[in-house]
């Protein structure tokens, strides 16, 4: 093989700056990447396709028995249900794409291509079951505010703190309250899914914010304790939204709702703890 051996026509031609910084990014300074190099390993493992899925097997949703009134009402209580995970992830493909631009570090680009696969296949999966399941329902709009605060938050730190750090962790609780009522069914596969792929989400941002934050000024502390403050009057009132799909479910539910809202706000705080933060300017406000 001509010039393979002394690099031949590559050899005279590349640019000799390349090659110099190669090697450099593989020698310095990136071991405090390794966790979030081991999640984009873990991630690429761990993924699923949406054929995977049940689906034609068992149900889509719970089947109910009862009157043709109450049928339709627990099937349009499921469609809201599927509404806002949908919301959620289509939402979450917005702010994972946008990290996947942003963050100047390679080995996160790696890690986010596959949160952006993610977050897409997520979608596909959702709209293929709340369209089994009727169509969808209702928006709602608390969480559409809190996608724009993370969309709109000025700096990266901040970004990855409130979607990944935030965000992705509450969300696996619901997905064990949802899987837990929807035993035999598509939807409880693909909770125990998104389970796990959001665990993935969480570990990487907590692990890429730690690099983020490692020499954490004052400056940046007061600004993500800011971003927190901005965010949890709109985390509050997603947890506490019924839209009339599920406005029926009584007053019993609405004071468990604000004890897992008090119970998530607190893990909240516990994490931003970790990552080393003083959160004594974080105002716990629970309606
Ligand atoms: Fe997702
Ligand atoms: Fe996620």
């Amino acid at each position: 093989m001509p010039g393979a051996a002394d690099g031949g026509a590559w050899g005279d031609n590349a640019p000799a700056m390349a090659t110099g910084q190669l090697i450099e990014m593989k020698d310095e300074g990136r071991e405090a990447f390794a966790d979030v190099l081991r999640f984009y390993e873990l991630a690429k493992r761990r993924e699923w396709q949406v054929r995977d899925l049940p689906w034609g097997e068992l149900p889509p949703i719970p089947e109910t028995k009862g009157s043709p009134q109450s049928q339709a009402r627990r099937r349009d209580m499921w469609r809201s249900v599927l509404t806002q995970q949908l919301q959620a992830d289509m939402l979450a493909c917005d702010m994972a794409s946008q990290l996947l631009n942003m963050a100047p570090d390679v080995e996160a680009k790696l890690y986010y291509s596959t949160m952006v696969q993610d977050e897409s296949r997520h979608t596909e999966a959702w709209l293929k079951l709340v369209t089994e399941a009727g169509g969808t329902a209702e928006r709602d709009p608390h969480l559409d505010k809190l996608a724009k605060t993370t969309l709109e938050a000025d700096t990266l730190e901040e970004k990855v703190f409130l979607m990944q750090v935030f965000y992705e962790r509450l969300i696996i609780s619901r997905f064990r309250l949802i899987a837990r009522s929807a035993r035999g069914t598509v939807l409880e596969d693909l909770c125990g899914r998104l389970a796990t792929d959001d665990g993935i989400h969480h570990g990487a941002g907590m692990a890429y914010e730690r690099v983020l934050l490692q020499n954490l000024s004052k400056k940046m502390n007061q600004k993500l304790v800011d971003a927190a403050n901005r965010l949890l009057p709109d985390f509050a009132a997603h947890a506490l939204w019924r839209p009339r799909e599920r406005a029926w479910i009584g007053r019993a539910m609405e004071s468990r709702d604000v004890e897992r809202l008090r119970e998530d706000l607190e893990l909240g705080v516990r994490l931003a703890e970790s990552l080393g933060l003083d959160v004594s300017g974080v105002e716990l406000k629970i309606p």
